[in-house]
């Protein structure tokens, strides 16, 4: 089992109090998966995609994060909705158990490709063949402020996209073509793209790129 690197101490601690507000658009997650299916929130946080489902009508569905802050968090905010702390992988389900996985705003808080890759591959065994994969994530932006920033910490980090914030967290923006390939890496068909700007939880307004994807061969097959 390995633990991703990122998640211990910023996550416990300030990013465990923060706002969580990457939308998610229902119509499209309904042209897909319906409200019968099982579906694996992954990096759930505090369970507010996870709780938005269960509002929305869907049965089944389960939220996994690796921070027991936020974990417990969701909990108290949304006692009745499915959450499970889950620290490495793999995580504790069979292949194929899901028939979706939503990963929303979670890639941009991991910087090693290693890691960000791990995820991926794991929801690409987690969701049945045939099942979806909805992914929405933060490209590189092209405006002075960011890339000012990406400029300041390539150097640290090694990575173009990844930089700190001044509370003490670490995030990574991605050219949308590694989260195309991440995806189809892992098993996955994209069958629509969305592109919109959000608001980040830090209160910035960014451009993200939301993919949803459909699996049509195992994670790591070439294809
Ligand atoms: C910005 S929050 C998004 C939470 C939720 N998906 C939402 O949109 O409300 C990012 C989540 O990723 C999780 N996370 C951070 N680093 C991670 C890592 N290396 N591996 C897996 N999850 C990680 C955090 O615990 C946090 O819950």
């Amino acid at each position: 089992m390995t633990t991703p690197q990122d998640a211990a101490g910023f996550w416990e601690t300030t990013g465990a109090a923060k706002t969580f507000t990457h939308p998610l658009d229902p119509r499209l997650l309904a042209e897909f998966v319906p409200r019968t299916a099982r579906v694996l929130d992954y990096g759930c946080g505090y369970g507010r995609l996870t709780a938005e489902l269960a509002g929305l009508g869907y049965r089944s569905v389960l939220g996994v994060d690796v921070s027991a802050a936020l974990v417990e968090r969701g909990r108290r905010e949304h006692p009745g909705v499915d959450l499970m702390r889950c620290a490495g992988f793999p995580l504790p389900f069979e292949d194929g158990a899901f028939d979706a996985a939503l990963l929303f705003a979670v890639l941009t808080c991991v910087r090693q490709d290693a890691d960000q890759t791990a995820i991926v591959q794991e929801l690409g065994r987690l969701v049945r063949p045939g099942g979806v994969l909805y992914l929405s994530d933060v490209p590189l932006q092209s405006d002075p402020f960011n890339r000012e920033r990406y400029e300041r910490f390539a150097q640290r980090y090694g990575t173009y996209g990844v930089f700190e914030t001044p509370d003490g967290g670490v995030f990574r923006h991605h050219p949308p073509e590694r989260l195309r390939g991440l995806v189809r890496e892992a098993g996955f068909e994209a069958v629509r793209e969305q592109q919109d700007t959000v608001r980040t939880l830090d209160g910035h307004t960014v451009g993200r790129l939301a993919i949803v994807a459909r699996r049509v061969r195992p994670a790591g097959a070439s294809g």
